[in-house]
């Protein structure tokens, strides 16, 4: 009877016991699946074990990559070393007990630890001497341990392992949520920096399109860009105030429609240009406003690109009007005063001729008169030697008179004066001079300022050539295309450094090259200067006799 009533009792503590440890089980399978972090769920684990297991301490490991195991969560080992363990992570490669359990995918028992050659002592855990441990599976793989502990060897029965692995299955799939969760969270946290960071370079787009738009719209410089077609793209507010047209008159219009027709092929040029050589060009042409006002521009554009393909043409253009008034102005003075500068030479150059000549031929006469009546010898000498002096007087006073205005020049033009300077030049000093003229007609007249500048120049550089250039061969050259008349004397001497000549003008003044371009400006031609030291000098002026497109 006492043993019947003994074994009712041990089967009803028995038949308590293991309904507390299902209830303890389901409440556990609630706690885990409540929270998705990580940390919460790995304690819930660790606080429902120690309600199913009475263990000493225990840890949970993750699996983390092919073969480590990270310890993620632990319980209770400072109550026996001190300190929390200081081990963070086995290999399964190198430790046979995590090999053996990842391989069967079964719980490992160590009965007592100082009898397990496979045992790996780490710091922190040396009161263990009964362990075992269960996998933690899902889909199949090991994804961690939970690894429980005992300081009495032979402590576990196979009723605790039993118990603790009925709370791997949830533990795992709770532990798998968690980390899906986790890297979502990551995945999200991610995602919000890369949508922030776009959001800020958006924001930082917009700034310098809102910075490069007001640039643009209050740019004092007509802006514009137009497509291949040369049909505008857009133009800003300068733009439409320059050309009196509003911005929708302008945009899908062609540039035609907008300069000077006689100017159109000279932007094409320049387009072209712009194309072959992929940078910018500058030009000048008149723009037509909507009121019919011409309106001198300068133009600065270069090509645009997108993904390396050409789409167009970007420009700025400046309204030059006060510059060209104040250019115009310039030239005008300065063809003022070299038509004063010739009129003068001319007067001298007459009046010399006329009464100076007039006066000394004069004297000659007389002079003549009293030698014919004079019967002393030693007079006579005398008057022959005032006969001289006043032929070298009058041979001076006429070469003067030549060089200041040699009247060929106004009488028989161009071509004529310059062969008889050059002649009377080479006589005098000995060099070789060439002259070649391309013209169909060498009797054909210039504008009096283009034969004057020409003369003018080609005397200046011919004088240049005997004091510098110390020269022996020497080309005249005029020519005639159906643009322009050039003029170019070339001399085979000792040349000069141009550029350095031009920053020494700054600061010593030389007179002739300067002169010879303010003569070309101011009859509308341009000077080139070109020469090599040690291979000679060439001066070359061009002088436009249409508009040049
Ligand atoms: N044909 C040439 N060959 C070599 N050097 C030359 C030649 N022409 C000009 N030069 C150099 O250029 C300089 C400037 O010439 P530019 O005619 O302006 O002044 P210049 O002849 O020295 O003085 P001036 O004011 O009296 O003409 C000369 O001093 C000389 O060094
Ligand atoms: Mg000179």
């Amino acid at each position: 009877m006492k043993t019947n009533t003994a074994e009712s009792n041990g089967r009803l503590s028995r038949e308590k016991a293991s309904r507390q440890d299902a209830e303890i089980l389901r409440d556990a399978n609630i706690a885990l699946t409540e929270n998705l972090s990580l940390e919460k769920v790995l304690e819930t684990l660790l606080d429902f074990l120690s309600k199913l297991v009475p263990y000493d301490s225990a840890n949970v490991m993750l699996r983390n990559g092919d073969s480590q195991f990270v310890v993620s969560a632990l319980r209770s080992y400072e109550e026996f070393q001190g300190e929390t363990p200081r081990f963070i992570a086995f290999d399964a490669k190198t430790n046979p007990i995590l090999q053996h359990l990842c391989l069967t995918k079964q719980s490992v028992v160590v009965p007592d630890t100082h009898r397990e050659t496979g045992w790996q002592w780490v710091n922190g855990a040396g009161h263990v001497r009964n362990w075992f441990g269960v996998p933690l599976l899902a889909s199949g793989k090991v994804i961690g341990v939970y690894s429980v502990d005992k300081a009495e060897p032979f402590f576990f029965q196979e009723e605790h392992v039993r118990l603790a692995e009925k709370l791997a299955a949830r533990a795992a799939s709770a532990i798998r949520n968690a980390q899906l969760f986790e890297q979502t969270q990551h995945h999200v946290a991610e995602l919000e920096e890369r949508i922030a960071e776009r959001k800020r370079a958006e924001a930082a787009l917009r700034e310098s399109e809102e910075r490069y738009r007001e640039l643009f719209e209050n740019a004092r410089d007509a802006i514009y860009v137009h497509d291949l077609e040369g049909n505008y793209m857009s133009v800003n507010r300068a733009a439409e105030q320059l050309s009196g047209y509003t911005r929708d008159e302008i945009v899908g219009h062609n540039f035609v429609e907008f300069v000077a027709e006689e100017h159109v092929r000279h932007v094409r040029k320049s387009f072209c240009a712009k194309l072959a050589e992929q940078g910018a060009t500058s030009y000048e042409v008149d723009v037509i406003a909507k009121d019919g006002r011409r309106i001198p521009v300068e133009v600065s554009s270069r090509a645009i690109y997108e993904n390396g393909l050409l789409v167009g043409v970007q420009g700025m253009a400046r309204d030059i009007t006060e510059r060209k008034v104040a250019q115009d102005a310039l030239q005008m003075f300065s063809r003022q005063l070299i038509e004063a500068q010739e009129d003068e030479r001319r007067r001298i150059a007459r009046e010399l001729h006329d009464q100076i000549g007039q006066v000394l031929t004069a004297i000659k006469m007389n002079l003549h008169t009293v030698q014919q009546d004079c019967n002393s010898m030693e007079a006579g000498s005398h008057i022959k030697d005032n006969i001289d002096a006043v032929d070298e007087a009058l041979r001076l006073v006429r070469d003067l008179s030549i060089d200041l205005r040699p009247p060929l020049l106004d009488d028989l033009g161009l071509v004529t004066a310059l062969r008889w300077y050059v002649d009377r030049y080479a006589k005098r000093t000995g060099l070789n001079v060439d002259v070649v003229i391309k013209l169909a007609d060498e009797n054909e007249r210039f504008s009096r300022e283009v034969e004057t500048a020409c003369f003018r120049i080609a005397q200046e550089a011919l004088t240049n050539i005997v004091r510098h250039a110390q020269a022996s061969q020497i080309l005249v050259y005029v020519a005639k295309d159906e643009n322009s008349l050039t003029l170019s004397v070339k001399d085979d001497g000792v040349g000069f450094d141009v550029e350095s000549l031009r920053k020494r003008a700054k600061r010593v003044a030389t007179l002739g090259l300067i002169s010879m371009q303010e003569r070309a400006h101011a009859a509308g031609g341009a000077i080139d200067i070109n020469s090599v030291p040690s291979e000679g000098t060439e001066i070359r002026f061009k002088f436009p006799l249409e508009y040049e497109l």
